[in-house]
């Protein structure tokens, strides 16, 4: 079953769109595949699959990365591969080739049959979860984050402290069931949950809109109940849900049912009637906290502001992320880059040093001179400035052993400032500001 590779057209778009919708697809198409009780069923599970395989190879021509475009050629013809051997499987049930078990028993078999059913599809749903849980550590640790005191404590007051001193959170000390980080993008909230992941124990779960809704009738629910039921199952647990107002916005009047329902099962599984809710913490992030449900807004109960950062915190995320790079900066140098990066977030300040860092590179790229300096006992070459003393050569003429890349310095940082942007406007900060008056804490 070969299919050609489909030609691949190099767009820079966004393929999110189409990857939660293959998925939607896949997840709808293997559930009804494998708990239909009967043929068409059966057949509707298939269709749901050959859409998202078309869907698929769209996505495979969009894709721009070719290792990415490898990878999920592979996945899809495997995919295709499995599609067809179900496909024969079905003709020949309706050939009558192969009989089915079932078929002309009494109603206990129809009722035993939907008992099954339902495990599996429970099971099925579990799976599709399954990938939610976080089990690797991300390796981010409480002091990679640089400020941002007040929501560093709240979260360990969260979600460290019920789960180690269990006995402390008794009467009315009940641990915070719900936390919602909001603030400007790139300022650390997705960080913040990756170290809550990092040093909390119990399970982690880390989910987004794409794991949890699906284009079918009833099935975003069915996964958001099983996402909840199982992190009980499986507490002390956390759930961590990105981009939550993709999800959650406000129920109005353009709204269509399938994310009214989601909202309502939200609700009930953050309300917990019925259920034990120990040990579950729901930590949510958004940089659209004015876009989500009132009522959503209300289970969660902490709601804290990660605002930029302030002098302190930039020149902290600086220095910190210089660590394992040699610098020739002094303690005043990096005051001065944290005075000069006011109003920048903590992605665009690793976006300039990321920038900057690179500056000796391309130093070494552009020189037309070099000269010889003792490293470790051993002379490399090192480029100079054009007016210095230094014998002519490339880079290209030497090979990685010779060479002493330079140290990174101030100016490799003016050149970097020069070149980028704050991506932050003061307008929104506006909005964030008016918003935690009313709604928030400050983080
Ligand atoms: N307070 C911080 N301390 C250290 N690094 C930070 C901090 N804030 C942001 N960063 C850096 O910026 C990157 C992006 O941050 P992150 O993904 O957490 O942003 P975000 O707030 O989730 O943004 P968005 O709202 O767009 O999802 C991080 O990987 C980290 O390198
Ligand atoms: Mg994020």
């Amino acid at each position: 079953m070969n299919i050609p590779m489909p030609q691949a057209k190099p767009l820079t778009q966004d393929n999110s769109k189409l990857q939660s919708e293959v998925i939607g697809l896949f997840k709808s198409g293997d559930l009804k595949w494998n708990t239909g009780g009967t043929i068409q069923e059966k057949k509707e599970g298939l269709n749901y699959i050959v859409q998202g395989l078309r869907k698929m190879q769209l996505w495979i021509e969009r894709e721009y990365d070719a290792e990415k475009r490898k990878q999920l050629q592979l996945q899809y013809d495997a995919r295709k591969e499995e599609t067809c051997k179900r496909l024969e499987a079905l003709e020949k049930y309706e050939k009558g080739e192969i009989v089915q078990e079932t078929s002309g028993n009494g109603g206990s078999n129809q009722q035993q049959q939907k008992k099954q059913g339902e495990k599996d599809t429970k099971s099925e749903l579990s799976n599709a979860l399954s990938e939610a849980i976080v089990k690797d550590k991300p390796n981010v640790k409480w002091t990679d984050i640089a400020g941002l005191d007040a929501a560093k404590s709240a979260l360990q007051e969260a979600v460290l402290l019920p789960i180690k001193f269990p006995d402390f959170f008794e009467g009315a000390r009940t641990p915070w069931k719900g936390i919602l980080m909001y603030g400007p993008p790139g300022t650390g909230k997705t960080y913040l949950a990756k170290a809550c992941a990092t040093e909390a124990e119990g399970t982690f779960f880390s989910v987004s809109s794409a794991d949890l809704i699906s284009k079918y009738v009833g099935e975003s629910e069915k996964l958001i109940k099983t996402l909840f039921t199982m992190a009980r199952e499986q507490k002390p647990s956390i759930i961590f849900i990105d981009e939550i107002d993709s999800m959650c916005g406000a129920r109005g009047e353009g709204q269509n049912d399938a994310s009214r329902r989601v909202i309502t099962e939200f609700l009930v599984q953050m309300q917990g009637v019925g259920h034990d809710d120990k040990g579950v913490l729901v930590l949510g992030a958004t940089n659209l906290p004015w876009a989500l449900d009132t009522a959503i807004r209300r289970r969660f109960e902490k709601r804290i502001y990660i605002p930029l950062p302030d002098v302190q915190a930039r020149e902290y995320m600086i220095q910190n992320s210089l660590k394992k790079t040699k610098t020739t900066l002094t303690k005043e140098q990096f005051e001065d880059l944290a005075v000069k990066t006011e109003g920048y977030s903590g992605s665009d300040i690793s976006v300039l040093v990321r920038d900057a860092v690179y500056e000796p590179v391309r130093k070494l790229q552009s020189a037309k001179k070099f000269k010889q300096i003792p490293v470790n006992g051993q002379l490399k070459w090192t480029p100079v400035a054009e007016n210095e003393d230094g014998t002519p050569k490339t880079f290209m003429e030497l090979s990685q052993g010779d060479i002493a890349i330079p140290d990174v310095c101030y100016n490799d940082f003016l050149l970097a400032l020069k070149k980028s942007k704050k991506s932050v406007s003061q307008d929104q900060l506006g909005e964030f500001e008016r918003w935690t008056k009313e709604f928030g804490q400050e983080g």
